[in-house]
């Protein structure tokens, strides 16, 4: 397809059916009346995806504050089928990464996927997300039950190493410092169990 106009737009009460029919064709799970109240106070963390002119995609997340932690949670991030590889996917997620990085508070971005959602998987690496966890039976009534949760973390050392927060742990004392050995460090699970790496 000859490359368009892609624009991202705010998500209004005028157009959330737009929001809600994108993400009934391209995910396989079933959002609810609350999801899409919610959504309307999120403000740039959701947003509509226009290709010339036409909503083909959509992304909605919401903050999620846990364990001392500021995370920012992506429950869609999708695109029409026909207008994938297109660069559509990428704008939005940079909207987002924008916001973190402006932010300058959040700990880490995340989402989960299907663990057999390759194209998805691949995309979110080409942006530094890494499988950190898998879930089992995460999805109720869909087939891979399984979910892999991705994350790219925002807190950085200065030669960029990665550094993560240990589970229940206090942000600001107890880190593990993990240097980044290409693919090395790929789950969250490896990295805690086998302490510094
Ligand atoms: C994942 C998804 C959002 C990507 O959107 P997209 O608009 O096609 O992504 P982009 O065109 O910006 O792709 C950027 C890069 O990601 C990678 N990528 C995207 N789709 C890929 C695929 N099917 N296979 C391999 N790599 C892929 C490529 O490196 C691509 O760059 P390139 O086209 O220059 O090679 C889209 O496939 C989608 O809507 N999937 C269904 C919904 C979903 O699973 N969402 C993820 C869970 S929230």
């Amino acid at each position: 397809m000859k490359k368009g106009v892609i624009e991202l737009g705010d998500v209004t009460s005028h157009n959330i059916k737009q929001l809600r029919r994108i993400n009934e064709v391209v995910f396989p799970v079933v959002y609810n009346d609350k999801f899409y109240k919610d959504i309307l106070e999120v403000g740039e963390l959701a947003k509509l995806a226009f290709y010339n002119d036409i909503v083909v995609g959509a992304v909605c997340c919401r903050e999620d504050k846990m364990d001392g932690q500021k995370r920012l949670y992506i429950m869609t991030l999708g695109c029409l089928a026909p207008y994938r590889r297109l660069g559509i996917g990428s704008i939005m997620l940079e909207h987002i990464l924008n916001i973190c990085q402006t932010d300058g508070l959040y700990d880490n971005v995340y989402l989960h996927v299907q663990i057999s959602n390759s194209s998805a998987i691949s995309f979110y690496e080409k942006f530094g997300f890494k499988i950190v966890e898998t879930k089992e039976n995460y999805y109720k009534k869909i087939e891979p039950a399984d979910a892999y949760v991705l994350q790219r973390s925002f807190k950085e050392g200065p030669s960029g190493d990665v550094f993560i927060v240990k589970e229940g742990g206090d942000a600001t004392t107890e880190v593990t410092k993990v240097i980044e050995e290409g693919q090395g460090c790929k789950k969250m699970g490896d990295i805690r169990e086998n302490g510094k790496k």
